[in-house]
């Protein structure tokens, strides 16, 4: 399986506001909505905004979201996280994965 290349951004934000805006914001201070705030997502564990309640499964992953932790998640969040309160069912295409964690790398910051 292929991991995360460079991709490009203005595709991955016309993905962002398609599919994820509705439940997550991207800056610093907006708070959180269904899904929690994504500012300073890049280097950070599961599960740790606060202020937001994650279920155990979210908490517990224990992983680092960097660019190859996300191609993996963004593919099929319900099986890299059993038991995940995120519905959303995953975006199968590398290359839509691919733009969108080059947009958030940038609007996450
Ligand atoms: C229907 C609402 C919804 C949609 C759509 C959605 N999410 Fe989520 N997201 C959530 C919820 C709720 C959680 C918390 C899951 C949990 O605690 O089990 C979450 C968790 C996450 C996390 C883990 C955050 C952390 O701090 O551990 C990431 C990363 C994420 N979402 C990215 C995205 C991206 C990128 C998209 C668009 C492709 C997206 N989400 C679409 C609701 C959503």
């Amino acid at each position: 399986m292929a991991g995360f290349a460079e991709g490009d951004a203005k595709k991955g934000a016309g993905l962002f506001k398609t599919r994820c805006a509705q439940c997550h914001n991207l800056k610093e201070g907006e708070g959180n909505k269904i899904g929690p705030n994504l500012h300073g997502l890049f280097g950070r564990k599961t599960g740790q905004v606060p202020g937001f309640t994650y279920t155990e499964a979210n908490k517990q992953k224990g992983i680092e979201w960097k660019e190859d932790t996300l191609f993996d998640y963004l593919e099929n969040p319900k099986k890299y996280i059993p038991g995940t309160k995120m519905a959303f069912g995953g975006l199968k295409k590398a290359k839509d994965r691919n733009d969108l964690i080059t947009f958030l790398k940038e609007e996450t910051k």
